[in-house]
């Protein structure tokens, strides 16, 4: 199945298509996206052949005999997408043997477990645009978006049934943890909870948990000891945390080039992420903190003047800097849990998106 190496950077012929050429994403772009330009050559043999069959694989995956079930199915998968998931299948698996013939399928049903949050988690959001596209909710309706979203779990389900009960398992419980991770933060912490300790618990299920489990499917599928494939477990979960992190700190620093979303999406629906609950816990008398304070102390930012000014006043504040030295914190802490593996071209991979995570928002 993944026996003949593609070379990284050429993607089968069933990858292509407007789409792609949209995203513009071939696998070695997709690397140069998460920081991993310098790759041993054999690990990147490995990831390009593994990344490549999930490319075709992912597009025959969400065919539907219904016109409309396949647009909207393929639409965000042509539309791009960093492929973060499959990449620690990829790189998990070379703990063991990356050709082992599950590998493939365990990160084509991690991407469309992915794929399916992100059409549900626009409607929840509110959100226009997803991987530089429009968003399903605003190309069709918030109805298609979720049953799209339905379908592609489904369709994952159906291809982790062939990788045995184990997998399907702990796909249905990996999927269990992500969906109380949304409820807990559409619930908001309950009397007395810190916001912060609620907010790291959030992410960590609604984020961490998925990433989690893509590293230990990689080490799984691929053969590698029990020992490894727990250490990739613990990895992801954290290196996850680090990402969802960054990704808030993006909404707030980046334009909508660098993150093909809409940037400023958290506070105009009012998810109070990291900076914005060190911003409101910050009890300093200065004016632009006060300012600050005074705009998201009101909840969702709807005004556009005052979410201009709020997005401006977040940039420049310590509170950002003070999430940044959070995010660099989880990021070490996910590098010190690849002890128990061997060094090496993968091991030194996994290493460069600690990097790569800790700088994305510098
Ligand atoms: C978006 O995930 C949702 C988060 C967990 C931050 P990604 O940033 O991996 O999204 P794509 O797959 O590249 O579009
Ligand atoms: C990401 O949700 C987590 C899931 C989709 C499960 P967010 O709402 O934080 O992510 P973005 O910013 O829309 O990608
Ligand atoms: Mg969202
Ligand atoms: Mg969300």
């Amino acid at each position: 199945m993944v026996g003949s190496v593609v070379r990284p950077g050429d993607e089968r012929p069933g990858a292509t298509g407007p789409g792609a050429r949209r995203s513009g994403s071939s696998t070695r772009q997709r690397f140069g996206a998460m920081g991993l330009e310098q790759l041993d050559p054999t690990v990147e043999a490995a990831m390009g052949s593994v990344l490549g069959s999930v490319e075709a694989e992912l597009r025959d995956s969400v065919f539907s005999a219904d016109p409309l079930v396949a647009e909207a199915a393929r639409h965000l998968v042509e539309a791009g997408g960093k492929r973060f998931r499959p990449m620690l299948v990829a790189l998990g698996a070379q703990f063991g043997d990356p050709r082992e013939p599950f590998v493939v399928p365990a990160a084509v049903v991690m991407e469309l477990t992915h794929l399916a949050t992100l059409y549900h988690d626009d409607v929840m959001d509110e959100a226009p645009v997803r991987r530089g596209a429009p968003s399903a909710n605003s190309r069709w309706t918030n109805s298609v978006a979720i049953l799209v979203g339905d379908y592609l779990f489904a369709r994952a389900a159906d291809i982790a049934a062939d990788l045995g009960t184990e997998a399907v398992r702990l796909q249905a419980r990996t999927f269990a943890r992500l969906v109380h991770g949304q409820i807990a933060e559409t619930v908001g912490p309950r009397g007395g909870e810190d916001p912060v300790a609620h907010y790291l618990h959030v992410i960590a299920e609604k984020t961490g948990s998925l990433i989690a489990t893509s590293a230990q499917f990689g080490g799984m599928f691929g053969g590698a000891n029990p020992a490894h494939v727990a250490a990739l477990a613990r990895y992801g979960e954290t290196i996850g945390v680090a990402f969802q992190l960054s990704d808030d700190l993006l909404d707030i620093a980046s334009e909508s080039e660098q993150s093909g979303k809409t940037p400023g999406t958290d506070l105009r629906e009012g998810v109070p992420t990291l900076p914005v609950l060190y911003a409101l816990a910050a009890d300093d008398g200065d004016a632009a903190s006060v300012r600050l304070r005074e705009i998201l102390a009101g909840g969702p930012v709807t005004d556009d003047e005052q979410h201009a000014e709020a997005l401006t006043l977040l940039r420049e504040s310590a509170a950002l800097k003070r999430a940044r030295e959070t995010v660099r914190s989880y990021a070490e802490e996910a590098r010190e849990q690849l002890s128990p593996l061997p060094v090496g071209g993968p091991r030194r991979a996994l290493e460069s998106l600690c990097d790569f995570i800790a700088d994305r928002t510098s």
